[in-house]
């Protein structure tokens, strides 16, 4: 006996409009598309600290620009194509209940020709300011200040190529000036990224890339690494503060000054500490006798408002958090616990936060 088919007809599907799951199925797309709309709408909240479409310097804007072009062109691009394929939908459907089957098209040799050229001549089109823009980036800018900056596990370090100052997360800039970014990586692929006032470079190990960046307008901007680089990449985060000119200079020179002996007390202790413990191995403090070279350089700690890869204020209470276990806090930090590893007390780390906290 011959199988019965048990496809179901044509008139058999129009007939059974609620198909077991259907009304479940439709609630889920709603969701799901007004979920969609809600992610897409909470991109668009104003002043985000890292919005690219809100450029505060030249390098950013050049590419605010391209965006705006491109983009431009893929909207208008968009509505012609959509417009002309619902008006086919439109035009040519089966009009009043005739019967029959539509006539067949097989093929337009010159419409084929057409829309293969147009979309070409348009890509064309775009590629000369892209490609101009790629130059112009990569250009030396004159008068540029040049600092080297080494991607870590996971932080930034700087260092002003002409004074030697070194920094760490936090950049200082001055307003006006290009910044002509020397990267390079001790350990794996980095990307730095300061939305708002550049493009984003590759920070790559054995390999030097450069980057220009430049702020118009004074301020705190946020940047991150843009390359996933290991269990902290997310908290590998950064800071641009643009100064005026004069207000860098007086930055420069502090930062070129040796940290300050401890007055005593609890602080000396700290230092004490410092020295004579495993802090001196992994951090230097210009005038003293700690020069590691792993962690940051913490000559002026405290006068930076952020560690850490720029994920925590800097204040006391995260100061002890972080020198009781950093691994806890920043998932593979380098910087080991300090109740766990290193055995250091209660004590100890109030001396120690008072030392750091002295390093103005
Ligand atoms: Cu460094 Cu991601």
């Amino acid at each position: 006996m011959p199988p019965v088919s048990r496809s179901p007809s044509r008139s058999n599907v129009a007939s059974r409009p609620d198909l077991p799951g259907s009304k479940g199925i439709r609630l889920a797309s709603l969701c799901l598309t007004l979920l969609a709309v809600g992610i897409l709408l909470a991109a668009c909240a104003p002043n985000a600290p890292q919005d690219v479409l809100d450029p505060k310097g030249p390098y950013a804007e050049k590419a605010d620009r391209l965006w705006d072009l491109t983009f431009g062109t893929a909207v208008v691009v968009f509505f012609i194509v959509e417009g002309l394929l619902v008006a086919a939908l439109f035009l040519f459907r089966q009009k009043g209940g005739k019967p029959g089957n539509p006539v067949q098209v097989h093929h337009n040799t010159k419409l084929e020709i057409g829309w293969t050229m147009v979309p070409v001549i348009i890509l064309a089109a775009l590629a000369v300011p892209s490609t101009a823009a790629i130059f112009e980036f990569a250009a030396e800018p004159e008068n540029a200040l040049e600092v080297e900056v080494t991607g870590k596990q996971w932080w930034w370090q700087y260092r002003y190529t002409e004074s030697g100052v070194m920094a760490a997360n936090e950049l200082y800039i001055p307003v006006g000036r290009p910044i002509r970014l020397v990267l390079r990586s001790e350990d794996v692929i980095h990307s730095f990224w300061v939305p708002k006032l550049g493009g984003k470079q590759d920070v790559v190990p054995g390999h030097t890339n450069l980057l220009n960046i430049q702020a118009s307008v004074p301020g705190e901007y946020f940047g991150q690494c843009a390359e996933y680089c290991g269990l902290s990449h997310a908290n590998m985060r950064l800071r641009v503060f643009a100064v005026p000119p004069d207000e860098f200079e007086f930055w420069l020179e502090s930062q070129k000054q040796n940290a300050q002996p401890p007055p005593g007390g609890l602080t000396a202790d700290g230092q004490r500490l410092f020295l004579e413990g495993a802090c001196a191995g992994c951090h230097a403090i210009g005038g003293t006798a700690a020069q590691g070279q792993v962690g940051p350089n913490l000559t002026h700690f405290a006068s930076r408002t952020t560690f850490a890869g720029a994920m925590f204020e800097n204040n006391t209470e995260n100061l002890r958090a972080w020198l009781r276990d950093a691994p806890d806090m920043k998932p593979g930090a380098k910087m080991p616990s300090g109740t766990k590893e290193l055995g250091l007390s209660d004590n100890d780390i109030d001396a120690l936060i008072a030392y750091l906290e002295s390093l103005k």
